[in-house]
């Protein structure tokens, strides 16, 4: 039987992680089954009554197997409560065209899947760890660096969308 929820992501550099990780561990104050799990690692979405997928935005997109992730399941998905967020790190500067540009990394995904809600929190980005390719893009484009992850906004939102997955 489908009763549990799914909330896979997607992370490069293991900040979207822990953002799933606190999602995953307030939709289970519901009382529901809840397994937080890397896309590639999920074969099988038949045990999930809803899932939640997730993303850091790198150059304004998502990673593509979060992409990939929705494309190849996105049948199942159109019949069961989904919801997505985005980890950005521009999103720390808030701002209208900011956000904008956030939502944006979820354009493609959202024409595949439409979600019950979407959620966009600031990331973590630090200098050291980050692979050349992605220093040199840090650099062009002198992002901040730190850890922006707001853990309060990420525990609300995850408590208002626990009754769109859920409901009552
Ligand atoms: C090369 C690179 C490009 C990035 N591009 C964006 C971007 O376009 N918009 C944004 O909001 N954040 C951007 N970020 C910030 C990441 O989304 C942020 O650091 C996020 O927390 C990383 O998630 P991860 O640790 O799960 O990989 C970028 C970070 C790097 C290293």
């Amino acid at each position: 039987m489908a009763d549990r929820i799914l909330v896979a992501y997607a992370t490069r550099y293991g900040s979207t992680a822990e953002v799933a990780e606190a999602i995953g561990d307030e939709l289970r104050k519901a009382g529901v089954a809840v397994d937080v799990r890397p896309v590639n690692e999920v074969r099988d979405l038949s045990p999930y009554r809803a899932v939640v997928i997730g993303s850091p935005i790198y150059v304004g997109k998502w990673l593509p197997e979060s992409q990939v992730f929705i494309e190849r399941h996105q049948q199942h998905l159109r019949t069961i409560p989904v919801a997505y967020f985005a980890v950005g790190l521009t999103v720390a500067d808030g701002g209208a065209e900011i956000l904008r540009k956030a939502e944006a990394s979820m354009d493609q995904v959202r024409m595949l899947v439409n979600p019950v809600e979407i959620g966009i929190f600031p990331g973590r980005l630090e200098s050291g760890g980050l692979s050349f390719a992605d220093r040199t893009v840090i650099k062009l484009i002198r992002a901040k660096t730190g850890d922006f992850r707001n853990w309060e906004a990420v525990r609300a939102w995850a408590q208002a969308v626990r009754s769109k997955l859920v409901p009552a």
